[in-house]
């Protein structure tokens, strides 16, 4: 029986590809060929949308897996292309990435500090501007059809200019062990269907709770008509806009027509954010305060927390065009990913060419990632004028929950409905979904996780305060050196 109200740490094992061969099935089974004019829209699920007779380029970078390359540039030529070809930062900006470590988790705010942070950089790969100058290479060589650069964020499909259009996905495959994760390869219906469900209960909430056993707790209130809102800009497949100012936010009105002038929720967020690890990696414990949406003090974090201190204190008087008070960082991020077979990636986190290198495991269905900075309440072009003139990063920075249990109280009820249950997603319990999953295989296995990290207290021996919150990079060294999984 187990000793804890969590479930207990488990990684998939990949192993590393000897040959071409062993990645081709693979390969094979991420193509969608597709037959009318149009590619669907693609989200953050990465599938090879091809059409006959495409010319095919690929960004990537320098530590790319050779097995995986030819076995992708195969199966793509299988499935009717004319031609792949990979292209590296060389060829395009004259220089290669540098190497970073999930050992310097602070570097998310060093990261915002010099204008690479998520929500505005167009190039979450490397920070060298792959996608602009991916633009500038297709003008020379416009023969190419479509596009694979960049491995998350809204912005790579932007950063191509006029040939925006090209873009066919994003390609976080210079890693073998991530090429190889069964995440790639679940069923689309059945992951849309668990969207679905997870999305509906928004149009419906009065009140929010986040709880998480590191130490978060926020809440938060909603009119009707600011749920309805929240509900209709939710869905981005993979990525769960689970922030109403986010959903709200002027990056995805600007895409709506009519709707730029409605006003941006603000749902006056206030509680505690709590966790030990962002995008880059990990870093002692912090804990971030919200009053109102408003960040209002951060303990501990080590360097993380000095770092966001400092930026906090500098910029305090600054007045954010649309918002409705002073203050650099409000809480604008809580994305819930949904994919099921995501896991922490072992083989390359102490030298990896992403300046994001802890970035996927947030993928993972049931890990959220909530942040703080700032999101256009207009439009892009507006905000950014603001930013400039008063010389302000803009974008936001993070902190994940494992084992987050995202709660809403339904409108004229009582009922508290826990959409996320202590990070497992509700909706993989429910007979619909479970029905769906049934004409794809074993829905036991189809829905389960195959990656649970560990934490002391929490979900295995240990004590969280003791063992894990000061220094839970050394925590993870340790664990690695037993050959125990992360
Ligand atoms: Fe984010």
């Amino acid at each position: 029986m187990s000793m804890y109200n969590f479930p207990e740490p488990c990684a998939p094992r990949y192993k590393k590809p000897r040959s071409f061969e062993d990645c081709l099935p693979h390969a094979r089974s991420m193509i969608c060929k597709v037959t009318g004019t149009e590619r669907p829209s693609i989200g953050v699920a990465t599938r090879f949308h091809i059409k006959k007779g495409d010319q095919v380029l690929i960004v990537t970078v320098p530590d790319q897996d050779k097995y995986v390359a030819e076995a992708v540039k195969q199966a793509i030529l299988e499935s009717g292309a004319e031609k792949v070809d990979f292209i590296y930062p060389q060829d395009l900006v004259g220089k290669d990435p540098q190497h970073y470590s999930v050992a310097d988790g602070w570097r998310e705010a060093e990261l915002l500090e010099e204008g690479k942070a998520s929500g505005t950089a167009t190039d979450l790969l490397t920070g060298l501007g792959l996608g602009e100058a991916a633009g500038r290479y297709l003008d020379e060589h416009p023969e190419y059809t479509i596009v694979f650069l960049d491995v998350a964020g809204g912005n790579a499909k932007r950063a191509l200019g006029k040939h925006a259009e090209k873009f066919g996905g994003y390609f976080p495959f210079n890693n073998w062990e991530w090429f190889l994760s069964r995440a790639h390869t679940f069923p689309l219906e059945l992951w849309q269907a668990i969207e679905k469900k997870l999305v509906e209960p928004l149009g419906k909430a009065a009140d929010v709770r986040i709880t998480d056993p590191e130490g978060t707790h926020l809440e938060f209130s909603l009119t009707p008509e600011e749920a309805k809102r929240w509900e209709g800009y939710a869905m981005l497949h993979g990525h769960l806009i689970f922030s109403p100012l986010h959903a709200t936010s002027g990056e995805y009105r600007e895409h709506r027509p009519g709707t730029l002038d409605a006003p941006m929720v603000f749902p006056k967020v206030t509680g505690v954010l709590a966790g030990t690890s962002n995008h880059c990696g990990f870093f002692p414990r912090i804990e971030t305060y919200f009053d109102q949406d408003r960040l209002v003090d951060v303990r501990g974090g080590g360097e993380y927390g000095d770092r966001i201190r400092k930026i906090l204190d500098k910029n305090k008087d600054i007045q954010w065009p649309g918002y409705p008070e002073r203050g650099y960082f409000w809480f604008c991020d809580t994305a819930l990913c949904t994919s099921v077979g995501a896991f922490r990636r072992t083989s390359d986190m102490f030298d990896s060419l992403w300046i994001y290198p802890n970035l996927l495991e947030r993928t993972r269905a049931g890990v959220f990632h909530l942040g703080f900075g700032s999101r256009a309440s207009r439009g892009e072009e507006e905000f950014d004028a603001y930013a400039k003139e008063h010389n302000l990063p803009r974008g936001h920075i993070h902190v994940h929950n494992y084992f987050a249990t995202f709660e809403v109280r339904i409108q004229g009820s009582r009922n508290w409905y826990k959409i996320v249950d202590k990070g497992w997603i509700s909706a993989m319990s429910d007979p619909d979904i479970r029905a769906i999953a049934a004409k794809y295989g074993l829905p036991d296995k189809l829905l389960s996780y195959d990656w649970v990290p560990p934490l002391p207290g929490i979900n295995c021996d240990g004590d969280y305060l003791k063992d894990y919150a000061p220094n839970p990079m050394a925590y993870l060294k340790s664990r690695l050196e037993k050959s125990q999984t992360i």
